[in-house]
């Protein structure tokens, strides 16, 4: 070992001991008569001291030449510090250096190792190695491994065998395109790298095995964006004879273990919401509950009347935002009806306000129309109080439902910039009862709103209703959603090969086609399918998530960039073809 003890170790148990660090020197400090060091490591930060009189002048010589980023060896005496860091562990000593043995120079760095230094994006990704240097991508990554070490003592308690599945494969549906690589041996042919293990997992099942999981790695060439990369990393699980029920309380136990044991965290029970109703509350399937806030619908809660912009629309409908603190002044609401006219301009340019001011007295934009006993009435249908605004818009269902979730969005941004506090600071929700099928208007076919190995939720003497009705089927398909944020799904799958054939049918598939492509997958299911189900947790979203952030670029050790490129090794590139 090149070191009795690591930069987080020392304190006062150790005064007057004699031992030796290895690190990094972060800063020095020339006080004239006297050298401060802070020497960092993977563990933490110690500081150390020379001066002139007391210390050797080679010690003292040697210190002058040292740069930042150099890696030492210091062989020193743990001494007491005179004005001591309470801020950190080894706050209260220092090591006053003996020796000092230059293990390896550096050069002057592109940008300082430091969390709080303006450094542009571009430059940390092609320096990584040196923005990893920094302690909270380091804490990033320790979580990330405690998070790992978790899932696998959970799943290993509950049954679930750890088994790897191929990166080169055949396509797997989920919904991206595929990474391909092509087949040294065979001309024009490719293998594709998984978007996820789905297929693999459930012929698992068939092989027998009751739990499987797997810390899989996952390719998708997709868009990205702050929590997408094009290859991430699923906590991937499949087990046979159980029913959505028993996935869902298992895994909420999971997720509830992994906060516990890494954060000490103790999540509230996890809600459920079926899909309908995340959308006509929250306008999204991904709501983020820590707010509050769900739609109210004034159409049928009012009589009709004549005002325009509400006349003849087929929804009505709001939120109630808490502005206690009088931030929506009349400049502030044209802002956010500019940013949704942006959105969507015809929906955008009818929002309509009502303010209840704090003391009783209602300003809003709509006076001319409504006598003040309307407006109370309005208020009173929907609960207001003083101290809320009231923002409502109105329109075709659909847009009237994505523009006000925006609305609800640039809400909760503007609570975050102030830092108002959530209501809470994680509810965690299952999203249940999804359709099957999604009608693609610009493709004219069906997709599979999961994926298509999803069960519907229909007896097998009901399944009649996927000819007649596809659209009104729901899926046995489930979503984790966090703080409005996709962390994993998964579902039920088609354990009887009619029925696979049939969904396949109905996503556009002609019998070559899917003989083509799941041919292997489809003769499977006829050797004795056990019934199975499963789910995929996202785990860098799940970690970028429990950090309370949603760049998941941070933990992940060497990410892509927005482009999909690593910059520090220039992937992708062009290949010398000789
Ligand atoms: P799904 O496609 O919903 O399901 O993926 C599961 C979870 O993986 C995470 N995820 C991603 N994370 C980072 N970057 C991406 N590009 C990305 N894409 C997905 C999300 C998501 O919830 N085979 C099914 C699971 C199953 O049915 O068992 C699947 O992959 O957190």
């Amino acid at each position: 070992m090149l070191r009795t003890h690591t930069c987080h170790a020392l304190n006062s148990q150790h005064l007057h001991q004699n031992v030796i660090l290895c690190g990094w020197v972060q800063n020095i400090r020339d006080k004239g008569t006297i050298l401060w060091i802070d020497l960092r490591d993977h563990y933490g930060i110690t500081q150390l001291v020379a001066e002139k009189d007391k210390n050797s002048v080679n010690v003292i010589q040697a210190i002058k030449t040292l740069s930042r980023e150099t890696v030492i060896q210091v062989k020193g005496q743990v001494i007491e510090r005179a004005s001591k860091n309470k801020n950190i562990p080894t706050g209260d000593i220092e090591v006053s250096i003996e020796s000092i043995n230059i293990l390896n120079h550096a050069t002057l760095l592109p940008f300082p190792i430091h969390d709080k230094q303006a450094v542009s994006e571009s430059l940390r990704m092609q320096y990584r190695y040196l923005d990893l240097r920094r302690k909270t991508l380091q804490d990033y990554l320790r979580l990330k491994h405690q998070v790992i070490q978790s899932v696998h003592q959970f799943l290993d308690q509950h049954q679930f065998l750890h088994l790897e599945t191929p990166h080169l494969i055949k396509s797997t549906p989920e919904g991206a395109r595929d990474f391909l690589v092509p087949a040294r041996q065979l001309e024009e042919h490719f293998y594709a790298l998984p978007q996820s293990p789905q297929m693999l997992k459930q012929l698992l099942m068939v092989a027998g095995f009751d739990r499987y999981y797997q810390i899989a790695k996952c390719f998708r060439d997709e868009d990205l964006r702050a929590d997408r990369q094009p290859e991430f990393t699923q906590i991937d699980c499949e087990m046979a004879f159980i029913e959505q029920e028993d996935i869902l309380v298992l895994f909420e136990q999971l997720i509830k273990t992994i906060f516990q044991q890494t954060k000490n965290i103790t999540l509230p029970k996890f809600k459920r919401m079926p899909y309908t109703q995340a959308i006509q509350q929250y306008g999204t399937d991904k709501p983020d509950l820590r707010w509050g806030m769900p739609f109210f619908d004034l159409k049928q809660a009012i009589p009709p009347n004549d005002f325009p912009l509400w006349k003849n629309q087929t929804h009505i409908k709001g939120i109630i935002v808490d502005d206690l603190d009088g931030m929506y002044t009349r400049k502030k609401i044209d802002q956010l009806k500019g940013a949704l006219q942006k959105f969507h301009p015809v929906v955008g340019s009818r929002l309509v306000y009502i303010k209840y001011k704090k003391d009783n007295t209602i300003v809003s934009s709509i006076n001319r129309f409504f006598t003040s006993a309307q407006l109370q009435a309005f208020l009173q249908t929907i609960q207001a109080k003083p101290g809320h605004l009231v923002c409502i818009l109105a329109g075709d269902d659909q847009p009237t439902q994505d523009a006000l979730a925006m609305l609800r969005q640039i809400v909760i941004q503007n609570k975050i910039d102030a830092q108002s506090l959530p209501l809470q600071d994680f509810i965690p929700v299952w999203i249940t009862d999804f359709p099957l099928l999604h009608w693609d208007g610009d493709v004219q076919k069906y997709t599979a709103m999961h994926h298509p190995f999803t069960a519907p939720q229909l007896p097998e003497e009901g399944w009649g209703q996927l000819d007649l009705y596809p659209e009104k089927v729901k899926a046995q398909a489930y979503d984790l959603v966090i703080n409005g944020v996709e962390i994993g799904g998964g579902s039920i799958r088609i354990h009887q090969k009619q029925l696979q054939e049939k969904i396949l049918q109905l996503l556009g598939f002609t019998p070559k086609t899917m003989q083509q492509q799941f041919g292997f997958f489809l003769n499977a299911l006829q050797y004795g399918a056990p019934p199975h189900g499963g789910i995929a947790i996202g785990l860098d979203r799940l970690c970028a998530t429990m950090q309370g952030t949603h760049t998941i670029r941070d933990f992940i050790p060497f990410p892509k960039n927005h482009q999909g490129r690593d910059v520090m090794m220039e992937a992708p590139s062009r290949l010398d073809l000789v």
